[in-house]
């Protein structure tokens, strides 16, 4: 049956038209107790989701929908390893990763946990040795720079959760991304850098991803431009992939491989072998203490009731915004400047798992599936683009992401960000009336400028501090989020088909620069393609 032929959305629609006009101005007033009634934690995760345009009774549709769409079997099913990504045929095992369940767990015919934990023991080794300096170069130096070249998953996860975690991190490493098939990447992150201490990790699981290849090719021969003898390469490359024979066959001895599997994919696999610059950066017993903050968030998503279930409760926001009052984005905004990758790291999470177009059974949808998600850090934000939030034409709802310990004591700065990040969802809720204004003496030609009608929706999640364990755990609820929204939308949020296309034509485009050709197919391509070979 079609989502929206289900009796449980039309209730939710009917439900949309007696909610849609009531403020929260009004809601607040008529529930004074409000404020810590919609809300719940789990370990060192505070949600308040008070702010939402909802009443007593839209949590409760929305759990109705979400059981009639079979999202607890569905559930279940992914953390037993059934092959719900369909169209490749593949469980989805991220949890696994993070399990310290010793239950077996069967994926065809094999026990997967031996192999995750022989592989989280190499690479704690590897990452130790490095880490102590008793991991040599070429000239015998140790290795003091670390770049990992990976992109999207490969390198989004790395480089969001190396950034979160700075504090934690050893500091004489030099930890460097490079992702993009621009050259300017590569130059600027190996500026100045010497060959004989630098490491390469060639994060990919498919090991065949133009950029990452281009990347990792280009820094063989800047690494032999100086060492100048292929027996190098095995000190200072080391490879983070499900593809044993691409490894090989770039070069790399699979004694320097650390494993993953088709299970993982690629946007949930930063606590695979993909973590590997991350644990050389906090630390084994840091990384352990960040599995086991998603081990928290996994255990209370797989347990607990969907009342009482912060991705599903976030979830189900979600779904309430996009596809009944269409909003069409959501911002993810943390005040930490610490979490300032957080925003990029789930705009892929979400859009590549949920920006899609079909049901698993292939028919189209005729309802809003994922929303654009974008964000940055607060302060900054509110210096640039909270003024549409506040006073545009759409309806943007927003996560405040915000902690409650400082990492850095400095003077009054704590507190004067708690302050702006509480200022904000205030302002975002209650807004100011026009009378407010006029009783405040405004002229009565801004009125209508200095107005804020608010009603903007928004959840405030509180971390106790930014530790390992706590990002751990905000990570696994907005992927547990983002698995909800796809059970719900009937999509499949595991494959990508839709990155496809555009990589098969830039092949055939490459071909004809390469050749110095210009057949674009059509007249935009192939006069664009006369402007580069001119
Ligand atoms: O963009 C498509 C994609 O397949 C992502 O899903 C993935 O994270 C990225 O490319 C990198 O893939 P790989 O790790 O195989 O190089």
């Amino acid at each position: 049956m079609q989502l929206t032929d289900r009796p449980e959305w039309q209730d939710l629609r009917n439900h949309f038209e007696t909610v849609k006009n009531l403020h929260l101005r009004d809601l607040f007033a008529t529930d004074p107790e409000r404020g810590s009634v919609y809300a719940i934690s789990v370990t060192d995760v505070y949600l308040d989701y008070s702010k939402n345009r909802i009443t007593a009774d839209t949590l409760p549709k929305l759990m109705t929908l979400a059981r009639a769409c079979n999202l607890e079997p569905a559930r279940d099913a992914m953390f037993r390893g059934d092959k719900i990504n369909t169209t490749e045929n593949r469980a989805v095992l991220h949890t696994a990763l993070r399990s310290s369940s010793s239950d077996p767990l069967i994926v065809d015919g094999q026990d997967i946990r031996p192999a995750i934990k022989a592989e989280l023991e190499k690479m704690t080794s590897f990452a130790t040795a490095v880490r102590d300096g008793t991991w040599l170069g070429y000239s015998g130096k140790p290795l003091k720079n670390i770049i990992n070249i990976g992109i999207g998953g490969s390198d989004l996860g790395p480089v969001m959760v190396t950034e979160a975690l700075k504090a934690y991190s050893q500091h004489d490493i030099h930890l460097g991304f490079v992702s993009n098939i621009d050259a300017n990447n590569f130059v600027e992150a190996t500026r100045g850098l010497d060959p004989a201490e630098t490491l390469f990790i060639i994060a990919s699981k498919t090991f065949s991803t133009d950029e990452t290849m281009t990347n990792a090719q280009t820094a063989r021969d800047w690494l032999l431009a100086t060492a100048n003898d292929e027996a190098v390469i095995a000190k200072h490359f080391v490879a983070l992939s499900t593809q044993t024979d691409k490894v090989t066959a770039f070069g790399i001895d699979p004694a320097n491989m650390f494993s993953f599997w088709d299970w993982v994919g690629g946007r949930y696999s930063l606590t695979s072998a993909i973590g590997l610059s991350i644990m050389i950066a906090i630390g084994p017993d840091n990384f352990k203490e960040l599995l086991a903050g998603f081990e928290t968030m996994d255990e209370h998503f797989r347990t607990a009731p969907l009342e009482e279930n912060m991705p599903v409760i976030m979830a189900l926001l979600g779904v309430w915004y996009s596809n009944f009052f269409g909003a069409e984005t959501e911002a993810i905004l943390p005040y930490d400047q610490y979490l300032h990758r957080f925003p990029a790291y789930f705009q892929q999470g979400n859009m590549e798992s949920n920006g899609k177009s079909v049901t698993k059974a292939g028919a189209a949808v005729n309802y809003s599936t994922g929303p654009i998600v974008w964000g940055e850090p607060g302060t900054n934000g509110q210096h640039a683009f909270y003024q549409l939030i506040h006073q545009g034409t759409h309806l943007i709802p927003a996560d405040f992401i915000g902690t409650i310990k400082p990492i850095n004591k400095l003077g009054e700065h704590h507190r004067k960000l708690t302050a702006n990040l509480l200022a904000q969802t205030k302002a975002l809720a209650f807004g100011k009336t026009a009378n407010e204004l006029t009783a405040e003496g405004v002229a009565p030609e801004l009125v209508s400028h200095k107005t804020f009608r608010g009603n903007h929706p928004t959840n405030t999640l509180l971390l106790s501090s930014l530790t390992p364990r706590s990002l751990g755990q905000l990570i696994a609820l907005y992927e547990h989020k983002i698995f909800v929204q796809g059970i719900i939308w009937d999509i499949n949020s595991f494959d990508q088909w839709g990155v496809e296309l555009g990589k098969v034509l830039a092949t055939d485009i490459y071909q004809q620069l390469a050749s110095s050709q210009a057949e674009g197919g059509d007249s935009s391509t192939t006069n664009l393609l006369r402007q580069f070979l001119d």
